[in-house]
Parts: C-alpha cells; structure tokens; sequence
C-alpha cells in the first residue's frame, strides 16, 4: 500500500527510515530508505525526491535505484545536510517527497544504441537507468559505458562497474581514473579525452551525460567534435532547487522550470535556453 500524503501540502514530506547504509568512496554513501508503508513511491529513472533532516535541512537527490520496498540514494558529503545525512545511523528517520522532476526520454531510447558517460557522483542518476535498460534489456540496444572518477577510492558502485555490468549482454564498460594507486592498471586521465580516445561511432546512438559541470562541459564538445547531434545527446542538469514543484522560482531557466520541465534535457533543447546552465 502506498504511503499516505498530505493531500493538502505537497511540501509536507512522508516520514521515511534509512534502513542501509553503503560506504561507496570516502566522501559518498548509498542510503536505502523505506517507509513503515513501503517503498515512498515508484520513480523512473533520472527521477528525485527531496530528503529532509529535521532542524537541518532539505535537499534533492536522483534516486539511484530502487528494489520493492525501498528507494536508494547515493549523496556526497559537501555541507550541512550531507554532513549530517553522513553522521546518520541505519535507523535514522528522514522525511522524504517525491516523485519529482522529468526523468530519461526512455521511449525515445527505445532501439538505440545507448552510450553512458559518468564522472563522480554523477553516475548516480546514470545507474537508474543503466539498471532499467538490464532489467529490460531487449528493448534497447548495445549498451556502452563509461566512467570516470578522481582517483579508484572515488569509483562508486565498484560491484555493478567491475562485476555486474560488464556481464550484461551485448555491452561494454570503461573506466578511468584522474590518477591511479599502485594497484591500478587501467586508464588514467579525464573522462572527455577518454571518451575521444575510445571514439565510439554516433551512427544509431543516444548518449546519456551526467557528472560535474566543468566535466559535462567538455564531454559535450567533444561528442559535437565526434559528430553526434545535439538531438542524440542527454544530460542532466544540477540547480538550486528548494520546492521541487515550480512554485518558489529558484530554478527557472527562461520559461523552463528545471525541477518540472528537467532535470533530463537534450542537448536540442539546452541550446533553446537563455543563459547559463
Ligand atoms: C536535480 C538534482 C539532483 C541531485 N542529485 C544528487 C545525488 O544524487 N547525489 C548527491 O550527492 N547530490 C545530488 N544533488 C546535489 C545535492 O542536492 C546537494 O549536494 C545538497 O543539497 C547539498 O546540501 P548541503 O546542505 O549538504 O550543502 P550546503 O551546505 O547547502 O552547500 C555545500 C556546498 O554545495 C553546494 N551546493 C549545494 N547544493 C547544490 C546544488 N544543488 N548544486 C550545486 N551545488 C550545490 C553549495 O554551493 C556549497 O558549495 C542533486 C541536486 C539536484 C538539483
Ligand atoms: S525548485 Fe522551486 S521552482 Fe523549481
């Protein structure tokens, strides 16, 4: 059964409990979150919800991934609330809202060949939708993925990137450090030269982009430089955000809101858009 809501105040959060938490690098955990109803909702991939700590604050987060009782959330520590979201213990009530914002363009996905590009925490978003397309592998096409972090500490979900994921049918994974330990034999160097060296062909392509904005910058150039069109291009962008339904106007890009219309956006659609992003 559905958890029940406040029908009167979508700000008014549902009571949630962190029931797992995952140690993924030294400053990124993965929480597994739960209500005493269940799951809190049934996101789509690239979907958020706003998490909240009483007395210290409220925040958005992709859900990562879910299973049937439980949504995932995997949160870099970088200020007070993800400090103290940090600090929790397996236990811990949260408030949680949500579904929000617009999700992957999964039907227009559908036949393609998808190439996934990550740096960082920016793979969380990313791994929803590499875990949909697993789930229903046939209605997609080759899967390429490729990822990025500073060093293999920060490398997050090393089981799916090193065990899982290369054994999904019919897909590749490669993955690059900035700079690697003593035990560390694969590629070193940022993720837009990786991608360029790897050069995958844009022919029946849709490429999906998600990572720090210096990193989404450059990935973009490079794959206009590889001749992909902005229409095969995806990304995801990270604002501001303190309602998460279009009413307080901290996120607004133009006429686009990015918590209702995004935070998924072709890179056809970015080029619409006044400003920086
Ligand atoms: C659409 C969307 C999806 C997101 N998904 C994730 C996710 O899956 N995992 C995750 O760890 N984080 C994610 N974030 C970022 C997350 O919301 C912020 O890191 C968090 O709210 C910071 O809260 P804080 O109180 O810990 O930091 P604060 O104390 O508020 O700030 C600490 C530092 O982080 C910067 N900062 C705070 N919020 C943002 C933001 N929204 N964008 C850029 N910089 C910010 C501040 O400028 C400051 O430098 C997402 C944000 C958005 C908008
Ligand atoms: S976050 Fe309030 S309008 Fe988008």
């Amino acid at each position: 059964m559905a958890p029940e809501k406040d029908a009167q105040n979508p700000l008014v959060p549902t009571v949630g409990r962190i029931i797992k938490i995952i140690d993924e690098t030294p400053d990124v955990k993965t929480f597994h979150v739960t209500t005493d109803h269940g799951k809190p909702f049934t996101p789509m991939p690239g979907q958020l919800a706003m998490l909240s700590l009483p007395a210290v604050g409220e925040g958005m987060f992709s859900v990562t991934w879910q299973g049937p009782e439980h949504l995932e959330f995997a949160i870099k520590k970088v200020g007070v609330l993800t400090e103290a979201l940090h600090e929790a213990e397996e236990g811990q009530m949260v408030g949680v809202r949500g579904p929000y914002g617009n999700g992957f363009p999964i039907e227009m996905m559908k036949g393609k060949d998808l190439l996934f590009i990550g740096g960082g925490i920016g793979l969380a978003p990313v791994r929803s939708l590499i875990n949909y397309c697993a789930e229903h592998r046939d209605e997609f096409g080759h899967m390429w993925i490729i990822y990025g972090a500073r060093s293999p500490a920060d490398l997050c979900f090393k089981e799916e990137l090193f065990k899982n994921w290369p054994q999904i049918p019919n897909s590749r994974v490669d993955i690059t450090v900035d700079k690697g330990d003593e035990n560390w034999t694969g590629n070193e160097g940022f993720v837009p030269a990786f991608l360029e060296q790897l050069n995958p062909p844009p022919e029946g392509k849709v490429t999906i982009t998600c990572g720090p904005p210096i990193m989404i910058k450059f990935v973009l150039q490079s794959l206009e430089k590889m001749n992909y069109k902005p229409e095969q291009i995806v990304t995801t962008l990270e604002m501001r955000m303190k309602c998460g339904i279009g009413k307080c106007g901290r996120c607004n890009l133009g006429s686009k809101y990015v918590c209702l219309d995004g935070p998924v956006f072709t890179l056809a659609e970015l080029n619409q858009l006044p400003g920086e992003y």
